[in-house]
């Protein structure tokens, strides 16, 4: 499969290295462009890719062409593109916010995938949402699934209006995760114990606890009551948790960004 990039900052630079390191395509079938000629220049030494800083040139020979720039250049971009891609070439968008309506229309092309990728993705655990055009055909959307497998884990969604839900719930997820991690290694440090080890504390009771909950199968609050014995310090903490409005305020969080991305989007 031949790929062309348009961006090669984080998230491009981490789907390049995935889609290498899980033999999705060859380095040799990989183009990447950017402005920075800095990171062209490393990308090709570290990762043997062709470079350019020619966005046109990139993608004359792709199959697939991933846009994977900042929101903020893409009618840019768009612009630039407009017209030049031709018609068996698939066009997956990587950018928060951009609808498919915009790309479509941005660059006069209907063959194109939208995705809600996440910074865990860097590291190969990531959680992607996508969807397509119905123009993208079976062989394009196994490719595009293919690229996505190489991120973590992926799901796809036939309505495009779940791409904003998913914006707020596993796009912006990551962030929440860490100020909670934060926030319960704060408190631990607050009641006396070292930093360090508050924070081994911390990051192991997290990962192992969504391991626990995913290997084990089981309902969260099955695996909460297991560790809730009656008149018990679980009870006690959870107690303050509920009094302080937890899950009201992850709601509130959510529907705010849920409505955030919405409106980004129109
Ligand atoms: N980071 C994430 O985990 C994440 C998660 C979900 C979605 N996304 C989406 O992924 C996209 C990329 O994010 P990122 O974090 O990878 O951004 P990034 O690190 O800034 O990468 C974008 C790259 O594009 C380059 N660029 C700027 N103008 C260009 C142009 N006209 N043609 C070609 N390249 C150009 C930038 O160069 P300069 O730096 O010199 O401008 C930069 O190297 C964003 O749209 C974001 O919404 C990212």
């Amino acid at each position: 499969m031949k790929l062309a990039f348009i961006g090669g900052g984080n998230m491009g630079s981490a789907i390049i290295k995935a889609v290498i390191d899980k033999q999705i395509a060859l380095a040799d079938d990989i183009v990447v462009s950017d402005v920075d000629t800095s990171k062209l220049k490393n990308m090709a030494k570290d990762l043997n890719v062709k470079t350019t800083s020619n966005n046109i040139e990139a993608i004359c020979e792709a199959d697939v062409i991933i846009l994977a720039i900042k929101p903020q250049i893409l009618s840019k971009v768009l612009e630039e593109l407009k017209g030049q891609i031709a018609n068996n070439q698939l066009v997956v968008s990587i950018i928060a916010g951009a609808t498919i309506k915009t790309i479509c229309k941005g660059l006069k092309h209907e063959n194109v995938v939208r995705v809600m990728p996440n910074t865990p993705a860097q590291i190969g655990k990531g959680m992607s949402a996508w969807t397509t055009t119905d123009a993208v055909t079976t062989a394009h959307r196994k490719m595009a699934e293919a690229i996505l497998n190489a991120l973590g884990k992926q799901i796809y969604f036939e309505d495009e209006k779940y791409m904003d839900m998913a914006t707020a719930i596993s796009g912006s997820g990551p962030a929440y995760i860490y100020l909670i991690i934060e926030a319960l290694t704060d408190a631990a440090v607050h009641i006396g114990l070292p930093q360090q080890q508050a924070e081994e504390l911390v990051l192991q009771t997290v990962l192992g606890s969504a391991l626990f909950l995913q290997k084990s199968g089981k309902h969260p609050a099955e695996l909460r009551n297991m560790v809730t014995s009656p008149g018990g310090t679980t009870a006690e903490g959870l107690f303050k948790l509920e009094k302080g409005k937890l899950r009201a305020t992850i709601s509130k969080a959510v529907m705010a960004s849920y409505k955030k991305a919405k409106q980004l989007g129109s």
